[in-house]
C-alpha cells in the first residue's frame, strides 16, 4: 500500500485528520505514532478519540504511561481505547512490568502507541503506522501506512 500523506497547519487540523482516519479502525487494531517530542502525536489521538465520542478529556499519558478511554462507535457499540506513551520507559524490563504485550493483544480495544521504537520486538507486524514530521513553519506532514492487510493476519 502506498503511504498516505496529509499536511496539517494547526492542531485542529491534525485532530481532524485523526478523526477521519479513525473511521477505518476496527476492534483490536494497533496504531503507532512516531515523531519527535511535541510534534502532535497526542493531538492526533485526540482526533481519534473524538471520532469515538470519548467524553473524558484526553491527556498525554506521559506519566501514567497508559490511559484507557471508553468510546462509542457511530453505530452505538462501545469501544475501549488504550492510549500508551512509552517515552518515559527506561528499560525493556519495564515493558513487561506495564504488561505492554498484553495490552497490545487486547482483542476488544483499539490501541494507540506513542514512542513505539521503545517497544522493540513487542509489536506484531500488522498495525497502522502514523508518522508526523514538523516543517520549519509549524506545519506538519502526517504519513499513514499499513503494510500487512488484515487478511494476512496470522493467528498464533
Ligand atoms: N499542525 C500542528 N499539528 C499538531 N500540533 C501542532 C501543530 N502546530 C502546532 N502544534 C502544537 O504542537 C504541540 C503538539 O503536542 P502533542 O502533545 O500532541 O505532541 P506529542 O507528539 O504527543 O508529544 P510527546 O512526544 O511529548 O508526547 C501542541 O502544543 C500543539 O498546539
Ligand atoms: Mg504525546
Amino acid at each position: 500500500m502506498e503511504p498516505e500523506l496529509y499536511s496539517s497547519s494547526s492542531e485542529d487540523e491534525t485532530q481532524s485528520i485523526g478523526t477521519r482516519f479513525a473511521s477505518r479502525l476496527h476492534r483490536g487494531d494497533i496504531v503507532t505514532l512516531s515523531g519527535e517530542l511535541g510534534v502532535g502525536k497526542t493531538e492526533f489521538v485526540r482526533g481519534v478519540c473524538s471520532y469515538f465520542d470519548v467524553k473524558d478529556i484526553v491527556t498525554s499519558p506521559t506519566f501514567s504511561i497508559i490511559n484507557v478511554y471508553e468510546g462509542t462507535y457511530p453505530d452505538g457499540n462501545p469501544i475501549r481505547i488504550v492510549h500508551i506513551d512509552l517515552y518515559r520507559l527506561k528499560s525493556k524490563h519495564e515493558l513487561s512490568t506495564i504488561g505492554l504485550s498484553e495490552w497490545l493483544m487486547l482483542p476488544d480495544a483499539i490501541k494507540l502507541l506513542e514512542w513505539p521504537e521503545k517497544a522493540n520486538g513487542v509489536l506484531r507486524r500488522n498495525y497502522y503506522a502514523v508518522t508526523i514530521r514538523a516543517l520549519p513553519d509549524d506545519r506538519r506532514i502526517i504519513q499513514i501506512t499499513y503494510d500487512i492487510p488484515h487478511t494476512a493476519q496470522v493467528v498464533s
